[in-house]
């Protein structure tokens, strides 16, 4: 495969324990939590196919059922909406199914985000770079997150980190890129710092879970030891890349980016898309006003 083919397939690591939304993921996944009337992971697989991607492999786990079904048919309840001529209902409901080819492979335990990603190896042939995009983040902007991440990785043909800005404030619940700016959204990473303070931190780009893997990462991937905590994570891929004096970079990428794993980004999720959905969107806004104003 020549090294400038695009990308085809992304890997969804679902598997995680969503502990931070405990007890809500009790019995259910953090990805099915709904943003207004879609759940977070639906909103995930938009972008990636509205970035080109035409498979996605889905790394679940014991409890993430709902997931697999969401993106399967449910003919019982396609019939009882055909019988009350819900036709958009219908519409819609047909349409999650069809959007990409879907396959499903399980982590047997959860030992990290790197673990996961290997699980889906078997999916991926062994020269071809994969899109990685985790399960707990919404962007919402003009052209899709991940087809920005595309657009630096055509240009440079080695791995890619989608970055977000982030307020000082904030910045020590992230990992943080130190870098340098290229062209356009393009940077060079040359490190990075997990959960700086905001004096420590080299910028105000964070991590966003969004990334462009290539064959010789996903090597390095499978070299690595866990961490303390038991985990693998594709961050010290990443790490190893850089430290064989490899080329890696940051798109930084354009639009609002909501980060749904955690309980302030996932409500303001709400309230972005809330204001913006068709039904609700002016009651909400009449509502928030009238909050301020009292
Ligand atoms: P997180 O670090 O957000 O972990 O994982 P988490 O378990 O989902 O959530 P918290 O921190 O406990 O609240 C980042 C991504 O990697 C996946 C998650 O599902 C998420 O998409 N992941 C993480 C796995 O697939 N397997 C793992 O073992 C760990």
């Amino acid at each position: 495969m020549s090294k400038s083919s695009s990308i085809r397939k992304a890997i969804l690591p679902v598997a995680g324990l969503g502990t931070r939304f405990l007890p809500a993921t009790k019995a259910m996944p953090k990805e099915m939590l709904a943003v207004v009337d879609k759940p977070v992971i639906q909103y995930i697989v938009e972008e990636v196919v509205a970035s080109g991607i035409e498979e996605i492999i889905f790394v679940t786990a014991l409890g993430k059922r709902a997931i697999e079904d969401h993106f399967d048919r449910n003919f019982e309840l396609e019939y009882r909406l055909e019988q009350k001529k819900k036709e958009k209902e219908l519409g819609a409901l047909k349409q999650i199914g069809k959007m990409a080819r879907f396959a499903f492979v399980r982590q047997q335990k959860p030992l990290g985000d790197g673990d996961a990603i290997l699980a889906a190896l078997p999916f991926i042939d062994q020269h071809e770079p994969v899109a990685v995009v985790f399960g707990d983040a919404i962007t919402r902007s003009r052209k899709p997150g991940l087809a920005q991440l595309i657009d630096v990785y055509n240009r440079y043909q080695d791995p890619v980190v989608g970055v977000t800005a982030v307020s000082k404030k904030d910045i020590s619940n992230y990992g943080v890129i130190d870098g340098h700016k290229l062209d356009g959204a393009a940077y060079e990473i040359h490190g990075f710092v997990e959960k700086p303070s905001p004096s420590e931190a080299p910028s105000n780009l964070a991590v966003m879970g969004e990334y462009i893997v290539t064959p010789d990462v996903l090597t390095l991937l499978k070299k690595q030891k866990p961490g303390k905590d038991g985990e693998l994570r594709l961050a010290n891929a990443l790490i190893a890349h850089l430290k064989a004096g490899r080329a890696l970079y940051g798109c930084a990428v354009e639009g609002e980016w909501f980060d749904c794993g955690s309980k302030l980004g996932f409500l303001q999720a709400q309230i972005a898309f809330g204001l913006a959905h068709p039904e609700t969107g002016k009651a909400l806004h009449k509502h928030l006003r009238s909050l301020r104003a009292s």
